[in-house]
């Protein structure tokens, strides 16, 4: 993945007296590279050593040499202390509830006083086709069949062809849970030559609740942004941001 509007929103909360900052969830670095680029303090940390060594790689190709660490969130357990933790697109990703209030505590740990907290989530009506599926007649229709055709190919530097296709395969609105299915696909000339699949689970917050998870860990929620702007989420929004602050002293 490369751009998208995040890289700007995310990266004004470090450049404002935010330094040092961890980007948790970095993935391959879609965030984190520009955020060096541009000089700035920030280390990273990805559940998943293949991300973390593609960021790693793509950092060196640059000359640059970021503090990058394999941990799960909810064992985050870094070498330094921040002004910022910025969670772009990762949280409640293959968690479950309970690591989910462990990760928040460990970021709640892991900030310096009066440092900040910038956590981004997906609401669960985001997409028409899912809420869907929290009422009975929409889950009796699971799991969902795969997409038909081949659409999604797109052609890759080797001259191969690759797709990446979810379905959902189960939602449980009680646990607030979705199950997907990944799946991945390699063409050559024409010929699939390499299939895997991957279940991803996926847990669903409305924003009142996860407000009151930061409140809960010890936060306090000083904004809660739309869309990746720094402007107040309505009800239109798809994504709403977390800004939430470690208080200066604790009573
Ligand atoms: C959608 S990608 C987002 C990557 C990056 N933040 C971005 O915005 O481009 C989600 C990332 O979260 C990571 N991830 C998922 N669960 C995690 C966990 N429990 N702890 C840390 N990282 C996790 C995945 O490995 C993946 O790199």
């Amino acid at each position: 993945m490369e751009g998208g509007p995040e890289i700007d929103y995310f990266r004004r909360f470090v450049e404002r007296n935010g330094q040092p900052a961890l980007d948790v969830a970095c993935g391959t670095g879609r965030l984190l590279l520009p955020f060096l680029r541009a000089g700035l303090d920030v280390d990273g940390c990805d559940v998943s050593e293949d991300m973390v060594a593609f960021c790693r790689e793509r950092a060196e190709r640059e000359g640059l040499s970021p503090t990058l660490f394999v941990q799960p969130m909810h064992e985050l357990d870094p070498p330094r202390t921040y002004r910022t933790i910025v969670v772009c697109g990762g949280f409640a990703v293959g968690s479950d509830r309970t690591h989910d209030r462990l990760a928040l505590s460990r970021f709640y740990e892991h900030l310096q006083p009066g440092g900040t907290l910038v956590l981004d989530n997906e609401v669960p009506y985001s997409d028409a086709r899912q809420w869907s599926r929290w009422l009975p007649e929409g889950r009796a229709a699971l799991p969902e069949a795969w997409p038909a055709g081949n659409q999604n190919r797109r052609r890759a530097s080797d001259d191969s062809e690759l797709a990446l296709q979810s379905r959902l395969v189960a939602l449980d609105p009680l646990e607030q849970h979705a199950t997907l299915e990944i799946r991945a696909r390699q063409w050559r000339d024409d010929r699939l030559v390499a299939e895997e699949q991957h279940v991803l689970d996926l847990g669903l917050y409305f924003a009142n609740e996860l407000g009151l998870m930061l409140d809960r860990a010890g936060f306090e929620v000083v904004a809660v942004h739309g869309g990746h702007e720094e402007r107040p989420a309505t009800a239109d929004d798809d994504f709403v941001v977390f800004v939430a602050r470690k208080p200066l002293s604790v009573a």
